[in-house]
């Protein structure tokens, strides 16, 4: 009898067509990702044997749950850095991180300690629960004032939108820029982000894919979603993907 399953799992990986990461939680031990450096080793091993090359890192930085300083970043990340290096893992790394639109992320800016990606972005996160206070007067001050140009991570996974993808569209063409998470695409969380993602895909509205790798188990739904046929919708919407030549060296 065949083993279909067994099959499934043995399709042969494609050779991906970007190789820049630009949002994860493999910095050790100051967010909901790896929580050790050995774990981080791990999962930036398994990035590599994606054909990734470069990781631009982006812990949690949220008044709430994770009010991360520039210094305590510093520090994981150099540990993130020096352990791979150790493990003889190749990868090369950029440190940013993923701020959620708070009172903290104003301090920051105010106070010059903000750390963008290359190139002068910055990764931004709404909250789960609305829409930030006044987001469209922040996102202007954010490029006028500060120069910085916002990333909004994972767009299809703020459940407030979903019924509203007018708003999908306002703020793209105020210059906001989208990063839609690879692991919705692969219907890794719910059926409403995946739908949502291949909505955004279809309309042209994806500027950059992410893993928003937090732990192995990820690994796993990343690994299934490359070699399936999904993967393939996201392929013929290559030329739009701005992974490896928005961020210079
Ligand atoms: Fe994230």
């Amino acid at each position: 009898m065949i083993d279909f399953f067994h099959l499934k799992r043995e399709q042969a990986l494609p050779e991906l067509f970007w190789h820049t990461d630009l949002h994860s939680h493999v910095c050790p031990g100051i967010d909901d990702g790896a929580r050790s450096a050995e774990r981080s080793v791990n999962l930036v091993r398994a990035m590599a044997d994606f054909g990734f090359t470069r990781m631009i890192v982006t812990p949690h930085v949220t008044d709430e749950t994770f009010p991360n300083t520039p210094a305590v970043i510093a520090s994981s990340y150099l540990s993130l850095t020096e352990s791979c290096r150790r493990a003889g893992v190749e990868m090369r790394f950029n440190c940013s991180a993923e701020y959620r639109i708070d009172d903290l992320l104003t301090h920051y800016l105010q106070t010059g300690q903000v750390r963008s990606l290359p190139g002068g972005y910055l990764l931004v996160e709404n909250s789960w629960l609305q829409e930030p206070f006044a987001l469209d007067a922040f996102l202007f001050a954010l490029r006028n004032e500060y120069k910085l140009i916002p990333i909004l991570a994972h767009p299809e996974r703020y459940p407030y939108y979903h019924n509203h993808r007018e708003r999908y569209e306002q703020l793209h063409d105020q210059g906001v820029m989208f990063q839609v998470n690879l692991l919705s695409l692969a219907g890794h969380y719910d059926r409403a982000c995946r739908h949502i993602g291949e909505w955004l895909l279809d309309h042209d509205y994806i500027d950059f894919i992410g893993s928003d790798l937090h732990r192995l188990r990820h690994i796993e739904s990343l690994r299934s979603y490359f070699c399936s046929r999904d993967y393939r919708k996201l392929e013929a919407k290559a030329h739009l993907i701005k992974n490896d030549t928005a961020f210079p060296e």
